[in-house]
């Protein structure tokens, strides 16, 4: 993995190195994808990966078609990096996501020593109140799920959810729709501060027009898939303006940092 462009964000570390033509071996990508300070908001950070002709999945509707080994290994560490995966609930079905694997060794070290745990946590976002069967098990060494819904759900859905996550995994916000903002407002009350929406791009659309979007790191393959697939959002206008501080290329594969125009 190679720098092609690195502005640093406003705040963070980044500017100071590596330079563009550097390499760039996991200490110096940890440094590049660090979280500004979140002790007063959270920061919410995007990561999705798109085709050259910009479809959001492969023609089988997967994402693992259309992954590469470098953005691979950069999902992992934003994963690593997080305290809370933040995910649609079709996503979460059509992917089969199930409970975030503990971080890679020094940063559960440095996790747990600063209260953050071992694993980042698991947040479904669905409207209806729907808990995918496969997230609803304790599994050992694997981090905790919550389920972010709204009141429309309705009891019954409520009900249910608590009953496989407990009371406390699951969080209100919003009565006919999940209203975002708060939402990201509880997460931080429960010392879930570094957020990392991973899609789908129906929620990537809503976070991106509820304001609360920081940052894209997005990922471009060197694939033209041609298909039917969706663009990396979806749904309501977004109309959000950011600007690239970060470029980094490996096998064709480019990766890219993004942050919101007064983040
Ligand atoms: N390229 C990438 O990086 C990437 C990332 C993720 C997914 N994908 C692809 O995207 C496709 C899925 O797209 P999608 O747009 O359907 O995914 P999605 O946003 O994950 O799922 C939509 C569902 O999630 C819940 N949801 C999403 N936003 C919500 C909101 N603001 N409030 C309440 N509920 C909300 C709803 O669930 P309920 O129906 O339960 O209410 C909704 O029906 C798949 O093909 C997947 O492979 C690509």
């Amino acid at each position: 993995m190679r720098v092609l462009l690195n502005e640093g964000v406003p705040g963070l570390a980044g500017g100071d190195g590596p330079f563009p033509g550097d390499p760039a071996d996991d200490a110096a990508l940890e440094h590049l994808y660090a979280y500004p300070d979140t002790s007063a908001r959270a920061w919410v950070r995007a990561n999705m990966v798109a085709t050259l002709d910009g479809g959001a999945a492969g023609n089988d509707g997967r994402t693992a078609s259309i992954n590469t080994e470098p953005d691979n290994r950069v999902f992992t560490l934003l994963r690593d990096l997080a305290d809370v995966i933040l995910v649609g609930a079709g996503t979460a079905r059509i992917e089969g996501y199930r409970r975030a694997a503990r971080r890679s060794g020094a940063l559960a070290e440095r996790a747990v020593a600063e209260g953050r745990g071992a694993h980042p946590a698991l947040a479904v976002v669905s409207a209806s109140g729907s808990v995918p069967p496969i997230l609803a098990e304790e599994v050992p060494d694997r981090g905790p799920v919550y389920l972010v819904t709204c009141e429309a759900a309705g009891e019954p859905a409520l009900q249910r959810a608590r009953d496989v996550l407990g009371a406390e995994r699951v969080l209100i916000a919003g009565r006919d729709e999940v209203d975002l903002p708060r939402a990201v407002r509880v997460l931080h009350e429960r010392g879930l501060r570094r957020v990392l929406c991973e899609g789908g791009p129906r929620l990537l659309a809503d976070v991106a027009a509820a304001g609360v979007l920081d940052e894209l790191c997005q990922t471009v393959v060197p694939l033209m898939a041609g298909g039917r697939a969706q663009r990396i959002t979806a749904g309501v206008p977004a109309d959000l303006h950011l600007f690239p501080r970060l470029v980094l290329e490996a096998d064709g594969t480019l990766l890219h940092r993004w942050i919101r125009d007064g983040a």
